[in-house]
């Protein structure tokens, strides 16, 4: 599959509306505290795939959102997501230097700042969900899905499995576990969020909706896994190698390259087949599925 110059060009387009919305929805950095601000922007801004963004994007469209709810949805999951890339890593986790590019936080400004970065970002993203129109209850539920994902339950849960996990060799179905929690539960609820901001879902379209983020979900980690041992710092924007050097389980470490590159396959062909009852509709879905596994950084 070659990626069409249409969904590109959405892309492209999804992408700078983010960088748009994130600068008008993350503080001032001539307000004090100038230093704690210029970081968030400086962590947040100016880098990164948007890949959440795009999935609350792509899935909002489906069932008819504004783009302007979408922009809010899509700030706070990306909100979220920097904050966890910024503690992800700071000495006490993976310990990086580099990150999209750029000195991570702590280097270029130091660790306090790269923990209260995470912590004010954190913040931000839910008083963004609160803000803007809409009713409260849709609010609400926004709130629950993205703090569920973000917390003990998903994303830092699964973060807290891969710190007691170096060294250990995991079974496939604890390391399935841990991925799903520290990226996979982040990237799902970036589509329930996208079709949150659309009209009401029916129980089997929120039932094709969430298979097929799970299996993206997934696949997301799981090619992260492949990258880090085939790809080079420069294409990537971070220490390429670091997990086999961390003596992290992962994919690759355990089921070997081929294996992990034909599971990545098949977890794309899941979400192909989850979005068959929405048909052409879901193109922009499909087209992101695709990208996730053959996304060369
Ligand atoms: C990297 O995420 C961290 C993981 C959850 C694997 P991305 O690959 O989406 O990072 P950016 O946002 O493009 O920098
Ligand atoms: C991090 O996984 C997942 C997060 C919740 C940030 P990794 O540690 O593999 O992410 P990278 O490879 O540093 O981006
Ligand atoms: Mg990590
Ligand atoms: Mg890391
Ligand atoms: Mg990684």
């Amino acid at each position: 599959m070659t990626v069409q110059p249409a969904f590109l060009d959405w892309m492209k387009s999804v992408q700078s509306a983010m960088e748009e919305a994130l600068g008008a929805m993350l503080p001032d950095q001539r307000d004090t505290p100038h230093r704690l601000h210029e970081a968030m922007r400086y962590a947040a801004l100016d880098g990164g795939k948007r890949v959440r963004p795009l999935l609350v994007c792509a899935a909002g469209e489906l069932f008819g959102a504004s783009r302007e709810d979408l922009m809010r949805a899509a700030s706070a999951v990306e909100m979220i997501h920097v904050y966890s890339l910024v503690h992800d890593d700071m000495p006490c986790m993976d310990d990086d230097a580099l990150r999209r590019g750029k000195p991570t936080v702590h280097v270029k400004y130091d660790d306090a700042t790269a923990l209260l970065v995470g912590d004010a970002l954190q913040t931000q993203a839910f008083l963004v969900l609160s803000e803007g129109e809409g009713d409260a209850a849709r609010k609400l539920s926004m709130v629950r899905i993205l703090a569920e994902a973000a917390g003990s339950v998903g994303m830092c849960g699964g973060q807290a499995i891969d710190l007691d996990s170096v060294g250990v060799r995991l079974t496939r179905p604890e390391l399935e576990q841990m991925h799903r929690m520290k990226t996979g539960a982040l990237l799902r609820a970036a589509v329930l969020l996208g079709a949150v901001c659309g009209k009401a879902l029916s129980e089997a379209e929120r039932a094709s909706l969430e298979a097929y983020a799970d299996a993206v979900g997934l696949a997301f980690q799981v090619v992260d896994d492949v990258l880090d041992a085939t790809a080079d710092s420069a294409t990537l924007g971070k220490t390429a190698g670091k997990d086999a050097a961390d003596n992290k389980p992962t994919y690759v470490s355990i089921l070997g390259l081929e294996e992990s590159r034909n599971l990545a396959e098949k977890l794309r062909n899941d979400a192909h087949r989850a979005l068959m009852p929405f048909e052409q509709e879901a193109r922009r879905l499909r087209d992101l599925a695709d990208f996730i596994v053959q996304r060369k950084a």
